[in-house]
């Protein structure tokens, strides 16, 4: 669908009248957890046939009013992003990579049916509500601003046709560890009764009914005391795709790399990308390719395979510990976090807090 807005909206400013006390900010951020809490503002736009994007603006974060029959609550046509700022060594904050989140928002939005929206407002809406909340960053060890863009359809109507309106959030969330309790490693679950996406399905899309479709499964490996879902491919139920929130990389004994190709199923993520860019930085083999559960099981037995680790924007990298498949359990290396994955692990943060070189020119300042 075309971008019908000729211009860049200027986003207006509409400051909150009651901000959060000093007092009790400072208390919310003190253990934030993840996306528990929320700051003061939000940005928003939206898009209809006649007008294309409009009405671009920061605002206090208030509860929207919508109709029962607001399409996204039927037919759930609504996608989102996941990016954060960071507080970086001297003092300001830093975006990372986010056209990068601005054009898997758009590829989302095509695969959705959606308009989609000029990468220059994405990325000001970002800014500029980063900017108008940047008092509430949270100082603990690995503090970041979550921020979640968003966008669902807003018709009042029940036919199922994409929507005639849309609407454009953006919300920023103080977070520490997205784990609870900051395991060491973290334990899997392999679903072996549902898949998360199929070809010609929304695997690579970052839409809401992905993760809908996930919880089951999720509840699954709660209940097996795993922390996240190991999905693999909806054919030969054989290939590792990824989890349920995050993309999967293993360490061969020999320092290679391998993860799982983007085929559109797997959702192709930024920290993945950079790791393997990371990674070849240092010389090492990534090889994106194919591997199957039982080769991962097998691998891990015979010490082929010494580490495995999960990615993301809220997993930052997560050392593998253990593998639960069915009544089968296998162990990751020692079962905690390894060499490798802790220095790729390093390396990313420090770039991100403005600790070591920019050498890819990823990291924004803002503010
Ligand atoms: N895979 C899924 C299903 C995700 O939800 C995420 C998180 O956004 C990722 C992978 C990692 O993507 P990124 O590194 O861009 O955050
Ligand atoms: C992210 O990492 O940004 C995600 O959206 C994944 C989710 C598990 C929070």
């Amino acid at each position: 669908m075309p971008d019908r807005a000729p211009a860049l909206p200027a986003l207006a400013i509409e400051p909150h009248p009651a901000r959060v006390s000093d007092a009790d900010r400072a208390d919310r951020i003190a253990d934030p957890g993840f996306g528990r809490i929320f700051t003061d503002h939000m940005a928003s736009a939206v898009w209809n046939t006649e007008q294309g994007w409009h009405d671009a603006r920061i605002t206090p974060r208030v509860p929207l009013q919508i109709d029962p029959a607001t399409s996204v609550l039927h037919y759930a046509q609504e996608i989102f992003e996941g990016m954060k700022a960071y507080r970086t060594a001297d003092g300001a904050m830093a975006l990372f990579r986010p056209q990068e989140n601005a054009r898997r928002f758009n590829a989302s939005a095509r695969r959705m049916a959606m308009p989609e929206i000029p990468e220059a407002l994405f990325l000001e809406a970002v800014r500029q509500v980063v900017a108008t909340d940047a008092d509430w960053f949270p100082g603990v060890p690995g503090g970041a601003l979550y921020i979640r863009p968003f966008m669902f359809s807003s018709d009042v109507r029940l036919g199922v046709r994409p929507a005639s309106e849309y609407r454009f959030l953006v919300i920023v969330s103080p977070v520490g560890n997205y784990f609870r309790g900051d395991p060491t490693a973290i334990k899997l679950w392999v679903s072996r009764n549902y898949v998360r996406a199929a070809p010609g399905g929304t695997g690579e899309a970052k839409c809401g009914g992905n993760y809908a479709g996930s919880l089951v499964a999720q509840a699954e490996a709660i209940e097996r005391g795993c922390d996240q879902v190991v999905y693999l491919d909806a054919i030969e139920r054989k290939w590792v795709e990824e989890l349920g929130g995050m993309n999967l990389f293993f360490v061969m004994d020999d320092g290679t790399l391998v993860t799982p190709p983007l085929g559109g199923t797997i959702l192709p993520g930024i920290t993945r990308d950079s790791l393997i860019t990371i990674a070849r930085d240092e010389g090492l083999t990534v090889r994106e390719e194919r591997y199957g559960i039982d080769q991962w099981r097998a691998d891990a037995a015979s010490g082929r395979l010494v580490e495995s680790f999960a990615c993301g924007t809220a997993a930052v990298v997560t050392p593998v510990g253990e593998v639960r498949d069915g009544d089968s359990v296998f162990t990751i290396g020692s079962g905690g976090p390894g060499q490798l994955t802790q220095r790729l692990r390093q390396r990313l943060v420090d770039i991100q807090y403005g600790r070591a070189p920019d050498r890819h020119n990823w990291v924004e300042s803002i503010g």
